[in-house]
């Protein structure tokens, strides 16, 4: 299903019936990055939806959002009524871990995505998904990055592993390897766990878009194995179908502690 473009949000669907927020942008130019994020013109509609994206979402996470997420959030001071300005974020996760924030006009060429994380630089899509795809849009928009990611930088060890993944990934040349790398980071910012003092808490960003992947992820439905990357490299995914088998960190640490101890063993750090 197709809607109009607004002046923040890109066309839906292309002449050959494609998604365009789908296909992977190679940039040829350096994207604006901090104070260079203009704020763009979104309509009344778009601002809603953001409104109600974050109020669905603050209803689901307490009791299921990681402690570490909830306190980036927190200390993020994101706005609910309105969508955030990427210059006012980029400049409170600078304050706070030293990551900044470039606008992306869509999902990046997996080179210039790693580029930017070895960087600590988040890039991050400025436009808002559609009414009717308040439950699901199958490509990044603001809601996802602004909402669901930056908060989990906010988190001095989370923006060490966060760039550490970049710098890996630019370093490798392996496809078997990249392949281990690309399920490591989807098993852990897009679907990962962590074990928290009050119990089994999410921080994988994936699921924390996803209501019914959030009610999913917690249940007796899902295998829960500690995280190994050697283990959780082995492990196919899928994208969709909600996640059969589920990743849990004891610790953000130990996250990126056994995360550096994997990619010096391929000689990627
Ligand atoms: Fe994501």
């Amino acid at each position: 299903m197709s809607t109009p473009p607004s002046a923040s949000r890109p066309a839906t669907t292309t002449p050959d019936g494609s998604d365009p927020r789908c296909i992977p942008h190679k940039l040829t130019a350096p994207l604006p990055v901090g104070a260079e994020c203009a704020y763009p013109a979104y309509t009344a509609d778009e601002q809603a939806v953001w409104r109600a994206l974050c109020v669905r979402m603050e209803e689901l996470l307490p009791g299921r959002a990681a402690d570490e997420f909830l306190t980036g959030l927190q200390a993020l001071q994101l706005d609910r009524d309105r969508v955030p300005v990427l210059a006012d974020v980029s400049r409170r996760l600078q304050r706070a871990t030293g990551w900044q924030i470039a606008r992306t006009p869509g999902l990046l060429d997996a080179h210039d995505f790693f580029g930017y994380l070895a960087q600590r630089i988040f890039p991050c899509t400025d436009y808002i998904r559609g009414r009717h795809e308040l439950d699901y849009t199958p490509a990044p928009d603001c809601f996802h990055d602004i909402f669901g990611h930056t908060p989990m930088i906010m988190h001095p060890r989370f923006a060490d592993f966060y760039q550490k993944i970049g710098q890996a990934a630019r370093a490798c040349q392996d496809p078997a390897v990249e392949e281990g790398l690309t399920r490591i980071y989807w098993f852990t910012v897009e679907f990962g766990l962590v074990r928290n003092p009050g119990g089994l808490r999410i921080f994988g960003n994936g699921i924390i878009s996803s209501s019914g992947e959030t009610l999913h992820s917690l249940s007796d439905q899902v295998e829960k194995r500690p995280f190994v990357p050697e283990k959780t490299a082995a492990q196919p995914y899928d994208i969709w179908h909600y996640q059969d088998v589920l990743w849990v960190v004891d610790s953000f640490d130990q996250l990126e502690a056994e995360f550096v101890r994997w990619a010096r063993s391929h000689r990627l750090l």
